[in-house]
């Protein structure tokens, strides 16, 4: 077995400190002020909405149950931005809070609920456009609807796209899920995948176990969905997607994976490489809070596969956003720098080096590229 960590070891360090923006790949907005929903699309609830608390607060609500308190930083700009010059935080990639994504409602249902929150998420971020930018969602139980919404959203200033890992009990290599990301690489659509809707038994109704344990445990069976159900071998090599939360539990048991893609092909997946050899072809983000974590990943998936985020404003991210690659002794500075923001700022703009040597060997000017 060969991994990342041993065929690109960390670059040796160079350049000065600050020369390229912060930017946190991982955070999340709630709008304030939307419609009825139930008005809106005629369907069945329960639905959700925002029960105000106080002038700052509000909770979360699905029907009568209380789902999250949260407060102005997810729907007002300029408290994101007062919390974001505390942390030294530039720019903000904003995506949804994955409660609202709906999959499970019908196509039409799923949709207008996607275009009335992706609406006001961009009014949000216009007021700060060089600091906010909002990715979208999408009604990623029907690709045709969810490759029209992604590219309306795109024609209005979204910059990309969140999606869940799953659609019900289809993962991300489900042949309707493909067709959307090789639509995301094909626009050029960067695409952040978020653990959500966690099966739920009364072993996980305790201790926030759907946070703690399912959450991670979802994200690495969607890298898996990925690597082992074939989809990197389909898609094209110009989807640029990064998983949540450091990849879930992937880092940790790539050499569990390849072991079992090497010694049970029978029941192993349907990849044409082993595991290993796919790892640059997504990132995933730094929530990982503790540094032999990060050194894991940064191990793992190369110091140019791993992107600062945050999971602002909720509880279980991280404050002062950025702490663990800031403080982590074992990187160089030209790897923190490119955690911090250097690998994110081509992850959005597509200005990777592949690309780059895509342009040179063509002649293509990058400017059509990107
Ligand atoms: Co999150």
């Amino acid at each position: 077995m060969r991994l990342h960590a041993y065929v690109h070891p960390a670059g040796t360090c160079t350049r000065a400190r600050g020369d390229v923006p912060v930017i946190d790949i991982h955070s999340h907005n709630v709008p304030c002020g939307w419609p009825d929903l139930q008005a809106e699309t005629g369907g069945d609830g329960p639905w959700p909405w925002l029960r105000a608390t106080s002038e700052r607060e509000a909770m979360i609500m699905l029907g009568e149950q209380e789902f999250r308190a949260i407060d102005d930083r997810c729907w007002n700009a300029a408290a994101r931005l007062a919390d974001m010059d505390a942390d030294g935080v530039d720019l903000q990639v904003v995506s949804p809070t994955p409660v609202f994504f709906s999959y499970h409602r019908s196509v039409a249902e799923s949709a207008r609920i996607a275009a009335i929150f992706n609406d006001l998420a961009a009014q949000m971020c216009a007021e700060a456009p060089d600091r906010l930018v909002p990715f979208c969602q999408v009604p990623l139980a029907d690709p045709e609807a969810a490759c029209r919404e992604l590219d309306r959203c795109l024609a209005n200033g979204h910059a990309g796209v969140e999606i869940g890992n799953h659609v019900g009990d289809r993962d991300l290599d489900d042949p309707g899920v493909v067709e959307f990301l090789q639509h995301c690489a094909s626009v050029g659509a960067p695409v952040f995948v978020h653990p959500w809707d966690m099966p739920t038994t009364p072993r996980t109704a305790r201790w926030m176990a759907q946070w703690l344990v399912g959450m991670p445990a979802e994200t690495h069976l969607s890298v898996l969905a990925m690597i082992l159900g074939g989809v990197f071998d389909q898609v094209s090599p110009e989807l640029r997607i990064c998983f949540a939360h450091g990849g879930g539990s992937f880092a940790m048991w790539l050499g569990r994976t390849e072991n079992a893609w090497h010694s049970r092909p029978d029941l192993v997946g349907v990849s044409q490489l082993p595991p290993s050899a796919y790892l640059d072809r997504f990132s995933v983000d730094s929530v990982v809070f503790d540094e032999p974590a990060l050194r894991l990943l940064v191990d793992t998936m190369g110091a140019d596969r791993v992107m600062m985020g945050s999971d602002f404003p909720y509880p279980l991210g991280e404050r002062p956003a950025g702490s663990v690659v800031r403080t982590s002794t074992f990187l160089c500075e030209d790897d923190r720098d490119a955690i911090l923001g250097g690998n994110a700022a081509r992850w959005l703009d597509g200005s990777t080096d592949r690309v780059q040597q895509t342009a040179a060997t063509t002649g293509t000017p990058m400017e059509a590229q990107v």
